[in-house]
């Protein structure tokens, strides 16, 4: 919609002014939030004023695509649904808009939301790459750009970020989060609350967030997408819960319940998870949405009997929002009227829901401009911050003989891999609803920095899922066809070829951007498809090879990590990967992402996470040497992990006192020292152990770290604080949050594995 005709100033209802042209409204950007006896007193105006079946509407999310025969969005609308999900088109937005603004008795304009995951139009790595940065300032400001562009285009909700912890590699969402640690996952999970929201609720060009999937979905049986999960009050509340704690303590607008039975009790229908924890414990005043369709499935779950049950025990579970289901719209009325559900929690939804709409503003500002929203572009300023993120990003998992940075004066470079070129993959998962990859890929970031004359490339054979993704069918377009032997065969022998003829082999392999994410979950973790026999082929040539490693989980490399040369993991590093890549091989940028999940050596050691338990024979103890026969149990490369084109050394870890009254705080201090020639960035990490309890805790515990960038030859003090907040725990023995009076131990350093030890007594 163009704006057009004069424009006319009115009141904005406390706020801000409201530009009315031509008709629709844009809000100026409101210069403050509302106050909440505001919010409070226009949402009670509200409800005031609405029939039980306008209330129901407002808890019903339309979904913008025909998913399993459901109405079009333009009926559900007319009948007052409050939000739709699944549109992106900003003409539409504006169409479904004016049905709700002009077409309802109360005129509550649509809540628009859609997966805006890490990135609309400029693209940032994936939430893997993002945490892997251990900067939780990155994850911001890439939200915020994500934000801005989303908002511009009508898109008012994004569902993220997802928070799940995930120690299990085989499940494919693990893409999406911030890898195994709650404390990692806490810092990034409020970083990007921030980066969404801004700093309010409401605050321009900015979106609504939801912390999902609520609450342990990444605890899946045998890393299954959707499986049941069953985990111990403890390990939720140790573990599962704290990143979504801190999305909500950063004020995060909607919670998104997770799909699966927990502990045998679908978590969407969960009342000790939404009303006992969520609402409760929590206080968290915002809304939760369920995941989609997730309220009709509870039938096929097994767990309601029919959509009225099902209804019924979501919304008195504390389920405020049915997504695409219908089952709310269709049943809750007559609930209500058969005295099976309770005013009382219809009320409570409803208020939820609408003291979101009127922070965010949408009442003053329902439509977006169609002008406005067509000239969004991935804009270079954008693309200058995914470029940082993704160079930040990047681990370095392994550098033989100092191969990298890659020098200048290289005469020839062969670029093979099937993830090499694919602009798709490079951008990584949940590119869907009509976006066309503006991504750079590897090989042309390569051939930016080197020439084209100096790069050859060979992708090799394809690499492809067994069973499609379903996300297939949102693509248009004809599929390309599999592959034949001979044709992989073919492509396998000139890529070796290609090699042949180069000084220089690097090798960008991994996993398509279809093979994690959602119902993308593997039962191995090696390289798919033929990809490492390509890369022997390669080796067998005994030139240098770098493996640039694209994908959404940790991977298997065992083989890989004897035998490369060098090995950078690029995760799906977005729109600028291609030449962050290129800047980091060639030492533009120097490396100091750092691994926020353990590499597996074996696909079999899964789930594989640091933060385990000591148990009556550790690893290494006389008797068991290790737990598998084959060899060690200890990860290829353990949390926490990269490497850097400088050397760092630790020293001075210093408490302020030895002793610590319970309920106190001591500041920790340790110096970092660049000990190499360049400069470069080193993550600064604090782990602690409590040595007894009344409960076991794990052998060391991530309890604070910071990313620095150093000059070479130079110290810094870094200092973190241990207190209440890092010391307690959920203990199993007491049934509560307990800070004990015993000793710990302390480490610095460079990874999980750090050796720089102080001891702490914790004391009455
Ligand atoms: C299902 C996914 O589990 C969830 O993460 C996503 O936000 C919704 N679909 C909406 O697309």
């Amino acid at each position: 919609m163009s704006q057009g005709g004069g424009a006319v100033l009115v009141p904005g209802l406390g706020l801000g002014i409201v530009l009315v042209t031509g008709g629709l409204a844009f809000a100026q950007a409101a210069a403050a939030p509302p106050t909440d006896a505001q919010v409070k007193a226009r949402v009670e105006a509200l409800v005031g004023q609405m029939t039980l079946e306008e209330k129901v509407g407002q808890l019903v999310q339309a979904g913008g695509i025909a998913f399993g025969g459901a109405p079009e969005p333009e009926e559900l609308l007319r009948k007052g649904a409050g939000s739709v999900l699944w549109v992106n088109d900003t003409r539409r937005f504006n169409a479904l808009q004016k049905i709700a603004v002009e077409g309802t008795r109360l005129k509550i304009p649509v809540l628009f939301g859609l997966d805006v995951i890490h990135g609309y139009r400029t693209i940032f790595p994936i939430p893997i790459g993002m945490a892997a940065s251990w900067d939780p300032s990155v994850h911001e400001r890439g939200a915020e750009v994500a934000a801005r562009e989303a908002r511009a285009a009508g898109i008012h909700w994004t569902f993220a970020p997802m928070v799940d912890v995930a120690r299990d590699a085989r499940w494919g969402r693990i893409a999406e989060g911030a890898g195994e640690d709650p404390y990692l996952g806490a810092a990034m999970a409020a970083a990007q609350v921030r980066g969404f929201q801004g700093p309010y609720l409401g605050a321009p060009g900015r979106l609504l967030a939801c912390a999902k999937h609520f609450a342990a979905y990444g605890k899946a049986d045998g890393g299954r997408d959707y499986d049941p999960v069953y985990v111990s009050e403890t390990e939720l509340r140790n573990v599962y819960f704290p990143p979504f704690a801190a999305a909500a303590k950063a004020g995060v607008g909607s919670f998104m319940s997770a799909y699966m039975d927990l502990n045998e009790v679908p978590a969407g229908a969960n009342p000790w998870l939404l009303r006992d924890v969520l609402k409760g414990e929590w206080a968290f005043s915002g809304f939760v949405v369920s995941d989609a369709i997730a309220v009709r499935n509870l039938l096929i779950q097994g767990f309601a009997r029919d959509g009225k049950d099902a209804a019924a025990r979501a919304i008195a579970a504390g389920l405020d929002m049915d997504m695409a289901s219908g089952t709310y719209g269709q049943n809750l009325v007559a609930l209500v009227h058969d005295g099976v559900v309770k005013q009382a929690q219809i009320d409570e939804a409803v208020r939820r829901i609408l003291a979101v709409k009127v922070r965010l503003g949408i009442f003053e500002q329902p439509y977006a401009d169609e002008v406005q929203a067509a000239a969004i572009v991935a804009d270079p300023k954008s693309r200058a911050e995914a470029r940082r993120a993704a160079q930040r990003s990047m681990v370095l998992l392994k550098n033989d003989k100092q191969l990298l940075p890659l020098k200048a004066s290289l005469a020839s470079v062969a670029v093979i891999g099937p993830l090499a070129d694919s602009k798709a993959d490079t951008e990584g998962s949940w590119m869907v609803f009509g976006h066309v990859p503006a991504a750079v890929t590897v090989l042309e970031g390569l051939r930016e920095r080197l020439g084209s004359g100096k790069v050859a490339y060979a992708p090799g054979p394809e690499i492809r899922r067994e069973v499609p993704s379903f996300f297939d069918d949102f693509i248009p377009g004809p599929k390309p066809p599999k592959q034949t032997p001979e044709q992989a065969e073919a492509a396998l022998q000139q890529a070796v070829q290609t090699a042949q003829g180069a000084e220089l082999v690097i090798a960008v392999m991994g996993e398509r951007a279809d093979m994690s994410g959602e119902a993308a979950s593997r039962s191995s973790l090696e390289l798919p498809g033929r990809q490492q026999e390509l890369l022997k082929a390669v080796v067998a040539l005994g030139k240098p090879v770098v493996l640039v490693v694209m994908g959404g989980r940790p991977l298997a490399l065992g083989w890989e990590a004897e035998n490369a040369t060098a090995i950078l993991e690029a995760w799906q590093p977005g729109t600028e990967g291609g030449r962050a890549v290129a800047d980091v091989l060639f030492g533009d940028v120097n490396p100091g992402g750092k691994l926020p999940a353990s590499f597996p050596r074996r696909s079999g050691e899964t789930p594989l996470y640091y933060a385990r338990t000591l148990t009556h024979q550790p690893e290494g103890s006389p008797m068991y040497r290790s737990r598998y026969w084959e060899g060690p149990t200890s990860p290829l490369y353990p949390f926490g992990y990269g490497l850097s084109y400088t050397s760092f050394s630790f020293a001075n870890l210093k408490l302020g006192s030895p002793q610590l009254k319970l309920g106190a705080a001591v500041p920790v201090s340790v110096d970092v020292t660049n000990t190499g020639s360049v400069p470069g960035d080193e993550v600064v990490q604090l782990y602690v152990h409590q040595k007894a309890g009344s409960a076991s805790r794990p052998v060391r515990e991530l309890k604070g770290f910071k990313r620095v960038t150093l000059k070479p030859g130079e110290t810094q003090t870094v200092g973190f604080s241990l207190g209440p907040d890092e010391l307690r725990y959920w203990s199993s023995f007491e049934r509560k949050w307990v800070q004990e009076a015993e000793a710990f131990d302390v480490w610095a350093g460079s990874d999980s594995t750090a050796t720089l030890h102080a001891d702490l007594a914790v004391v009455r």
